[in-house]
């Protein structure tokens, strides 16, 4: 049973997100809609999720020194990673210290940080169905393992990196150098070690929400959102919908999948399966074929579409099961996400067409309060629902055409 406290006073439930962005905002409003005390960390001030807790603290969470004191001096009953750049060899080892306990666990938020980790669980542990792969550490072995069996189209990608980054296909012979090049210039950790993939030519790409959340017994339960498709750019999602037309066997292999992912990377240090929380299982289908790509231990940003199409959305569904609470992946109604980009290099935005993308029925918008502007950084998301999801999908693109960013 879980008991919840009131925040501010001693016997508050204290929550501590490593990450602040527009994931992590929506996680923190739905921790303190639950009356949890809530400390945001991020690596620049005001960051969309500081805005909405009770406490925000900006430190440079790949600092294994910075990370440990901010845990130590504020104690929180949870540490919920909500990025993949953290100093997560330090988290393991407060977590074996009893100091703190990890979303899902430690060992999940270090597996996943890094390409390596989570795809030799996938493919050489559980021995689930993935693209071909190499991992490369010069042009040299990129091009003799493509040469040796990845062979033409591939994917060329820093073992460490999100959101696209360093990311590249290779068409032929002429582009290894460049996604050599580009790869190492891309990479969180500076230059460094990259996988090479053969090209899945798959009919759509999904991403199974699936929640490991307490039952009324305390066992672990496993419950599946319905799929989310979505279309990426460059690395980058730019829509996604909900549900996902798939078949009954193709749906069947993805969910076999991201149970048998997630089991795995909730088994805690203890050697229980005490993980709790939402995952993202990236999944790419043609036809009754499933391959498996990669995981987030965390709500997934093509996941947003849950905002206006689920019950509970994948943010209030990870604030539950981290709690040790009841979940519902009910679906309320199909609908789409579409995503709103900076268009320009600017701080302080101001969003012109707000009211017009509201005017659009069935409707609705997240501007997530992003202090700094970029061409190519999400400063928020339209919604729409409508029970044909293609409508949706054309109403969240209108919506979110109409909201443009500019220099204030
Ligand atoms: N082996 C592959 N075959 C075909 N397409 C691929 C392959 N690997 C990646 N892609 C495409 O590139 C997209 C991004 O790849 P991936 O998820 O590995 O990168 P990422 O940088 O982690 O992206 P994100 O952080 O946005 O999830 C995939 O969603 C898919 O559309
Ligand atoms: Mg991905």
């Amino acid at each position: 049973m879980t008991t919840l406290g009131t925040p501010l006073s001693a016997h508050a439930t204290k929550v501590m997100l490593l990450g602040s962005g527009e994931l992590g905002k929506e996680v923190l409003i739905a921790l303190q809609r639950l009356g949890v005390e809530t400390i945001a960390v991020d690596r620049y001030d005001n960051a969309p999720g500081q805005q909405v807790a009770h406490h925000a603290r900006t430190i440079t969470m790949s600092d294994p020194a910075q990370l440990k004191a901010l845990i130590e001096a504020e104690r929180p009953h949870l540490v919920v990673p909500e990025i993949e750049a953290i100093a997560t060899p330090m988290l393991q080892a407060l977590e074996a210290a009893g100091t703190v306990r990890v979303i899902p666990t430690a060992r999940a938020a270090r597996l996943t940080m890094d390409r390596e980790g989570i795809r030799r669980l996938a493919a050489e542990t559980l021995g689930l169905p993935t693209s071909p792969y190499r991992f490369c550490d010069s042009l040299a072995e990129l091009q003799a393992a493509i040469d040796a069996g990845i062979g033409y189209p591939c994917i060329v990608k820093p073992v460490m990196s999100s959101s696209g980054k360093g990311q590249s296909k290779i068409d032929g012979p002429a582009d290894v150098q460049k996604a050599w090049d580009y790869a190492m210039a891309g990479g969180r950790v500076g230059p460094g070690r990259v996988i090479v993939e053969g090209f899945i030519d798959f009919d759509y790409e999904i991403t199974q929400l699936t929640v490991r959340a307490l039952s009324a017994g305390g066992q672990v339960e496993t419950h599946f959102c319905d799929p989310i498709g979505h279309v990426q750019v460059s690395g980058d999602y730019v829509e996604s919908w909900q549900p996902h037309p798939m078949t009954p066997a193709a749906l069947q292999k993805s969910r076999d999948i991201a149970k048998a992912v997630t089991d795995n990377l909730g088994v805690g240090l203890d050697g229980q399966p005490s993980g709790l929380g939402l995952f993202g299982v990236e999944l790419f289908v043609k036809g009754d074929q499933v391959w498996f790509s990669e995981v987030s231990p965390r709500p997934h940003d093509t996941g947003m579409v849950t905002m206006i199409t689920q019950w509970q959305n994948e943010f209030e569904l990870h604030a539950r099961a981290i709690l040790g609470l009841p979940v519902s992946t009910a679906l309320k109604s199909p609908g789409a996400s579409a995503v709103i980009y900076g268009g320009v290099d600017a701080h302080g935005v101001v969003f012109d067409g707000v009211e017009e993308a509201l005017r659009i029925p069935n409707t609705e918008l997240r501007l997530f309060g992003k202090p700094e502007s970029f061409v190519k950084r999400r400063m928020g998301v339209a919604l729409a629902f409508d029970a044909d999801v293609e409508k949706a999908r054309v109403t969240a693109k209108l919506a979110a055409g109409k909201v443009r960013p500019r220099e204030a």
